[in-house]
């Protein structure tokens, strides 16, 4: 498929996607999270890749959803449209892990579509914000729902009313992201991380992701069921036996299931 808004790479068993729209700091529109989609799809089916990144570019992530778009929208464009949103879920329901290698700007839609993924890997040049109060609006795609989440009601709040940015070393004091590294050796930190998460047994990768998503959908009593019964089905693998054996033996695993 030709991408116009995205640069889509396969890095050994790695998905790569990058965001790619520069003039407008990728700028979220229909058309790209609809091509962003369409990866997804291919990198989910695509045997071969067992975890994905999506990155931006070294000034931007995405700063938000493309106003200049969206400006004159009446409510019933945006409410009939759905703008960036009507598949947006799409980027969580992906079954293989999706890392999110954040630069610069990760504003509005930006941020939210960082904290969809399933960890965040910043920049020290990284910068979160939901920034819409200061558009009229208020955050669409998930801020005032994972933001909290993520850091607590308290900064959450204060970040969503008051529009003001977090850097990347406040963004990890507060859990939003997993590592900050140095910018120049972002993107190869996210390759390596989801190179070695893809490294691993793809069914147990899956089953994982699928269990630690679950403690936010659930409560804990059923967490706790859903993760022992996954972790009960993983003794059905091959991979599993072969995890065991490898430990047992003194030697490295070799998961045949990737
Ligand atoms: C459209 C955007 C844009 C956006 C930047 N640009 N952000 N275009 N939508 N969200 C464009 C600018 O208009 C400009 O185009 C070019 O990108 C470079 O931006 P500058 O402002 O000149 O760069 P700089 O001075 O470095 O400032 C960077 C910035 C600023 C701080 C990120 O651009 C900014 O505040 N952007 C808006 C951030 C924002 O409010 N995001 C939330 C959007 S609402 P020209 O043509 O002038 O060169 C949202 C809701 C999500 O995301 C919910 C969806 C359902």
């Amino acid at each position: 498929m030709e991408y116009q808004y995205l640069i889509v790479e396969r890095r050994e068993r790695v998905g790569l996607i990058q965001l790619n729209r520069p003039k407008q700091l990728n700028a979220l529109c229909d058309a790209l999270v609809d091509e962003m989609v369409a990866a997804l799809d291919d990198f989910e089916a695509d045997d071969g890749i067992g975890a994905i990144v999506i990155t931006g570019s070294e000034k931007a992530f995405a700063a938000g959803a493309d106003i200049t778009a969206m400006k004159d929208f009446s409510h019933m464009d945006a409410y009939r449209g759905d703008y960036i949103t009507r598949n947006w879920e799409r980027v969580k329901t992906c079954r293989k892990p999706v890392v999110a290698a954040v630069a610069g700007y990760a504003l509005g839609g930006g941020c939210e579509l960082a904290m969809m993924c399933d960890f965040i890997l910043a920049a020290d040049s990284a910068q979160f914000g939901q920034p819409e109060i200061k558009l009229g609006t208020l955050p669409g795609a998930g801020g005032t729902q994972r933001l909290p989440r993520a850091v607590g009601k308290a900064k959450a709040m204060e970040m969503c009313l008051t529009g003001r940015l977090m850097n990347a070393e406040e963004a990890e004091r507060a859990g939003l992201v997993a590592r900050v590294v140095p910018a120049a050796s972002l993107l190869e930190e996210a390759l390596a991380t989801a190179a070695r998460i893809a490294s691993f047994s793809l069914p147990v990768v899956m089953m994982i992701k699928e269990a630690v998503n679950r403690s936010f959908e659930s409560s804990l009593q059923e967490g706790l069921l859903f993760e022992r019964r996954s972790f009960h089905a993983s003794f059905g693998l091959e991979d599993q036996k072969e995890g065991m054996a490898a430990f047992s033996e003194k030697r490295p695993p070799e998961f045949r299931h990737r």
